[in-house]
């Protein structure tokens, strides 16, 4: 059996930002517009008229205070409430393989590592652009790596999934350098048009690089261990699938088909489901809370991310303990504890140990115990 590492990860932030306040305002010159052009169906109560939104709210219930996006300008314009991506051709490289290759390339270059070395790709996100062929396969076509590549879609657990499945390809020996790639155009499945959710997502790439230990020259993290679960859970669903032209109704009128969740619930239920998941792998290999000095949590909200902390280490963690990217980039899917990861870890001492755990719909949680070597 090989020592699995990782060895180095790689962000790719887009460059459009849109803050709370300038979501707000187009929230609700969108709403003003709804209600002024269904007047007679709201007066005779056939709909609803739409509320405003606020940034306070926004701010206080979720602890976002922007989000990165691949298009600004039509999820900002009232008439339109999406991105506008450019539809590329057959022979273009997909939108999802380019922040993939861009974000790869950042954990390679890192890590001094020759793409053609690495023989798995595992392209791990919520949502994929097309069926197939696999965006994975594209990627390590782009990238010039070997061996072989797969998506994967275990929604906001994707990234630990995969880091799970090249982990235990490491050890068995099936791999020797894997990247576990997160693409992930949240603001493509968000629907901007609803107020209870308008202001959850943003958009990103994350790349975690993964070696056999014996490989390794510089300063990395061994991967103690890994633990997946899942429960099956309707709270947090998207029925955007292949079949929704098999449907009768009018596709666009279709809320289920992007993002739709249940949050009160969602809270309620996977708080204890996360927590004891930590807490029973810790005990499993034989750490305790005592041991952690860092958790890179899934950022879907700052409260969650609280209580979390704070169940697992027994007392409020320290700030550092905890560290969030929420208020800068909010919900990324499972890039989220992945970005946190890539940015609070280079100051860990070896021996240090932490760990990345993400959660969201299935339900889903992944988590990975690490330990810094210099
Ligand atoms: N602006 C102003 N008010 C708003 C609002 C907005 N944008 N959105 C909702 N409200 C109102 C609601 O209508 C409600 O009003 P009411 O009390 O009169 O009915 C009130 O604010 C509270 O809404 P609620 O949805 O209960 O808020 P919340 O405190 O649960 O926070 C979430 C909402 C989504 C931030 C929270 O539930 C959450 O983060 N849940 C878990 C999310 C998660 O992890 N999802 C996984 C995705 S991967």
């Amino acid at each position: 059996m090989h020592q699995p590492v990782i060895s180095a990860t790689g962000v790719f932030t887009p460059t459009e930002i849109i803050t709370n306040d300038e979501l707000v305002v187009a929230f609700n010159a969108y709403a003003d517009l709804y209600n002024e052009k269904n007047a007679e169906a709201i007066a005779s109560g056939e709909l609803t008229a739409k509320d405003h939104s606020s940034s306070e709210f926004i701010t206080k219930a979720s602890g976002i205070e922007q989000r990165y996006v691949l298009n600004k300008s039509g999820v900002l314009d009232p008439n339109i409430m999406h991105p506008v991506l450019r539809e590329r051709g057959d022979d273009e490289q997909s939108q999802m393989a380019e922040m993939a290759v861009t974000a790869a390339q950042v954990a390679l270059e890192k890590a001094g590592i020759d793409a053609a070395d690495v023989d798995l790709i595992l392209v791990a996100a919520s949502n994929f652009e097309r069926a197939y062929p696999a965006i994975a396969v594209e990627v390590q076509a782009l990238l010039g790596a070997s061996g072989f590549g797969y998506d994967m879609n275990v929604a906001c657990s994707s990234a630990t999934f995969g880091i799970q499945s090249a982990a235990d390809m490491i050890r068995a020996g099936s791999v020797r350098k894997a990247l576990v790639i997160n693409p992930e155009i949240c603001s493509a499945h968000l629907e901007w048009r609803d107020r209870d959710c308008h202001f959850i997502f943003g958009d990103v790439a994350t790349a975690t690089l993964l070696e056999r230990k014996e490989d390794v020259k510089g300063a990395h993290f061994d991967i103690l261990s890994s633990k997946c679960a899942t429960q099956f859970s309707n709270n947090i669903r998207n029925n955007n699938g292949f079949l929704r032209r098999t449907r009768a109704g009018h596709m666009d009128d279709r809320r289920d088909m992007q993002f739709m969740q249940n949050g009160r619930a969602v809270f309620k239920e996977v708080l204890p489901l996360v927590s004891k998941h930590i807490l029973d792998q810790l005990a499993e290999a034989g750490l305790a809370s005592s041991d952690l000095t860092r958790l890179w949590l899934h950022q879907a909200n700052k409260t969650m991310n609280d209580f979390i902390g704070r169940k697992v280490m027994g007392r409020d963690p320290e700030a550092q303990e905890q560290p969030n990217i929420l208020q800068d980039y909010a919900n990324t899917s499972s890039a989220g504890s992945i970005i946190a990861f890539s940015k609070f870890s280079d100051d860990l001492k070896a021996g240090d140990k932490g760990v990345i755990c993400s959660f969201g719909a299935g339900y889903s949680v992944g988590s990975i115990i690490v330990e810094r070597v210099e």
